[in-house]
């Protein structure tokens, strides 16, 4: 069994997509509901690293967290890192009527970081796609109701926490950051 992982986060279906990705490669991961202070910051890298000093790691692994948010180029980047503030005060339909006559095409990007063992990582993930007229789809958080992966007819609400999983722009973050893992990780202790 891989190092353990222990994920700030105050979101569960973030929390249920690492354990999924990462539980399948040998490396459980254990849930802390936090709300970490999130600074102003222009880069989602720059929100990583400030959550990750508000954090503690297990004595022999790794503490885990994350942001995200939806960038939309006709609309020249935003919600971006505002993605929670925006889905807070305008909501799914402010941000459709923002796009009415617009370029509907989207990115949802991810950034995962683990520190621990004097060790800092940071991976970065992202799935292209478009945005629906109308939301569509019970399943999912946040944009998932008007995300449409490239390649798909569905939004990620409607595919179901396993379908949205394997595409996902954080299961690619969590990925990029196994390799890491694997060689950081203890050598199985010897028995006998
Ligand atoms: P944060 O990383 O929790 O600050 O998320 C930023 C915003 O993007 C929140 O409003 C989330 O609901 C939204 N968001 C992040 N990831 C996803 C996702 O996988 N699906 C839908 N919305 C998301």
């Amino acid at each position: 069994m891989g190092a353990e992982l222990v994920f700030y986060t105050s979101n569960r279906a973030k929390y249920e997509e690492a354990r999924s990705v990462l539980g399948a490669r040998g490396f459980p991961v254990r849930w802390q509901r936090r709300s970490l202070v999130e600074p102003q910051a222009s880069t989602l890298e720059a929100v990583v690293r400030a959550k990750l000093r508000q954090v503690a790691a297990p004595p022999r692994g790794f503490a885990l967290v994350e942001d995200s948010g939806l960038f939309v180029p006709s609309l020249g980047g935003f919600p971006g890192v505002y993605s929670s503030y925006v889905l807070k005060t305008l909501g799914l339909e402010g941000l459709l009527r923002a796009l009415r006559g617009q370029r509907r095409n989207a990115s949802f990007v991810a950034v995962v970081g683990l520190a621990g063992r004097g060790m800092l990582r940071l991976g970065r993930g992202e799935v292209r796609g478009s945005l629906a007229p109308t939301p569509r789809g019970r399943g999912g958080f946040g944009f998932d109701p008007v995300f449409i992966p490239e390649g798909h007819s569905q939004t990620f609400a409607q595919m179901g926490s396993e379908g949205k999983a394997l595409l996902s722009h954080r299961t690619r973050a969590l990925r990029g950051l196994i390799r890491f893992l694997e060689t950081s990780s203890p050598p199985p202790r010897r028995t006998g």
